[in-house]
C-alpha cells in the first residue's frame, strides 16, 4: 500500500464485536480478565490499549519501521528514545537543535551524567572529530528549527554506524510524507505528534519508532515502566488527523513555497530560510533526501527588534503562537519563544538571533496569507 492509503487504514480496524469503521475510542483504564491468566490482549491502558495500538501501527507503517509507541507529547518521545542511551553514554547532537531537545539533553546530563557536544553536523569533518570512545548516539534534526538547516541523514546514520552508535532522527518537521529517515539508515525516528502528524493544533503527542529488532521490547518496556504511554483519546485525535496527512502536507507546502518566493522578493526582509528555495544552501541535498520542501518557512526581517515586533503584532490570519503544523498559520520568535530555554551560548552557535520570524504555513487561502504579511512588513 502507498503512504495515503496506510494512512487511513492501517491499524485502524480494532473493533470485532460491531465491526465499527472507525477506531472506538476504548477510554478505560483496565481491562476485565476473561478467566485467571486469561485476558484479550489487554490489561491495563498504561501498558497498552486498542486505541492507541491503532496509531502505533499507523504509524509505524507510515514510518516503515518494526513497532512504534505513542507517547503524551514530543517530549516524551525524546525523552523515551534516550532511554536507550546509559549512565554517562556520549551523544552528539546538532546544534540547532529544537530548544526542548536542549534542556532535555542538559537535564540529563546534570541527573544521569550523558554527556553531549554539539556540532553542526553538516560538517562532517565536526562530526568526526566530535567522537568519543563512549559516543553511543547522534541526534539528528533536519531540517533544524527554525533556520531550517538540511543535514544529511545518510551520511550521518553511516558514521554512527561505524561507531556502534544508534542514529536517531527527529521527523517532525518533515514528517513520513516528505521524508524516510529509515531508509536512510536511521534507527530511531521520533516526532511530536502534536505538530503535522495531527495536524489541527488540538492535542499534544509524539511517537517513537524503531527498525532494529533488539530494539521493539526495549521500547515497549520503557514506555510501560515510565508510564508515558497517550491517553486513549489523545490517541483518537491524532489517528484521526493522520487521514489527511498527505494531502495537507502538499497543501502546507505549496502555500510555504509561494510565500517564501514572496518574502524573497520583499524590499522589507533580510533573508529568507526555506529549503525550496535554490539559494537555500541545503536545497540541493534536499532534493536528494527529501519528497518535499515542507511547510516551515524563517526570515529576518530588515532593522532592529522594533521591526520585528511590528511585523510579530500586525499580522492578522498569521497568529503569533508556539508550535507548528497546524492546518492555521502561525507566526513565532523563536529567540524569545520556542528556543527561549535554550542556553546563549548555543543560540549564538547556531546562529539563533533576534531578528528571525518562523512561519507555520497553514493551508488557508495563499493570497489571504500573502496579503496578511505584505501589509504587516509595510507598516
Ligand atoms: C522538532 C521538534 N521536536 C520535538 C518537539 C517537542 O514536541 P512537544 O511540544 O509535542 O513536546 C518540538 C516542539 O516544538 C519540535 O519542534
Amino acid at each position: 500500500m502507498r503512504l495515503q492509503t496506510i494512512a487511513i487504514h492501517t491499524g485502524v480496524d480494532k473493533d470485532s464485536s460491531y465491526n465499527s469503521v472507525i477506531t472506538p475510542i476504548y477510554q478505560t483504564s483496565t481491562f476485565r480478565f476473561d478467566d485467571v491468566g486469561m485476558n484479550k490482549g489487554y490489561d491495563y491502558t498504561r501498558t497498552a490499549n486498542p486505541t492507541r495500538k491503532a496509531l502505533e501501527e499507523n504509524i509505524a507503517a507510515l514510518e516503515g519501521g518494526l513497532s512504534a509507541k505513542a507517547v503524551a507529547t514530543g517530549m516524551a518521545a525524546t525523552t523515551t528514545a534516550l532511554h536507550f542511551l546509559h549512565t554517562g553514554d556520549h551523544l552528539i547532537c546538532t546544534n540547532d537543535c529544537y530548544g526542548g531537545t536542549e534542556r532535555v539533553l542538559r537535564t540529563y546530563g546534570e541527573i544521569f551524567g550523558f554527556q553531549t557536544t554539539y556540532v553542526n553536523m553538516a560538517d562532517l569533518d565536526a562530526v568526526r572529530s566530535a567522537i568519543r570512545e563512549n559516543t553511543k548516539g547522534f541526534w539528528i534534526e533536519t531540517p533544524s528549527n527554525p533556520l531550517l538547516n538540511i543535514i544529511d541523514i545518510r551520511e550521518l546514520a553511516a558514521i554512527a554506524h561505524e561507531h556502534h552508535a544508534l542514529a536517531f532522527v527527529d521527523n517532525t518537521f518533515l514528517t513520513p510524507y516528505n521524508q524516510r529517515p529509515f531508509d536512510l539508515g536511521a534507527d530511531v525516528i521520533i516526532h511530536s505528534t502534536t505538530k503535522y502528524l495531527n495536524g489541527h493544533s488540538d492535542v499534544v503527542g509524539g511517537a517513537v519508532v524503531v527498525n532494529r529488532p533488539e530494539l521493539v521490547d526495549r521500547l515497549q518496556r520503557i514506555v510501560n515502566t515510565i508510564g508515558v504511554g497517550q491517553s486513549p483519546f489523545d490517541s483518537w485525535l491524532v489517528l484521526r488527523g493522520i487521514k489527511t496527512l498527505v494531502p495537507r502536507m502538499k497543501m502546507h507546502e505549496e502555500n510555504a513555497h509561494a510565500v517564501a518566493d514572496f518574502l524573497d522578493q520583499h524590499p522589507q526582509v533580510r533573508r529568507v530560510y526555506y529549503p525550496g528555495l535554490s539559494s537555500h544552501p541545503g536545497h540541493e541535498l534536499a532534493k536528494r533526501q527529501q519528497r518535499g520542501f515542507g511547510g516551515m518557512v524563517s526570515f529576518e526581517v530588515k532593522g532592529g527588534i522594533e521591526n520585528v515586533n511590528i511585523v510579530l503584532r500586525s499580522t492578522k490570519i498569521f497568529t503569533l503562537a508556539e508550535s507548528l503544523g497546524g492546518i492555521e498559520s502561525l507566526i513565532c520568535h523563536p529567540l524569545t519563544m520556542t528556543h527561549a530555554s535554550m542556553s546563549h551560548e548555543l543560540r549564538e552557535k547556531a546562529g539563533i538571533n533576534e531578528r528571525i520570524i518562523r512561519l507555520s504555513v497553514g493551508i488557508e487561502d495563499v493570497n489571504d496569507l500573502i496579503e496578511d504579511l505584505d501589509q504587516a512588513l509595510n507598516l
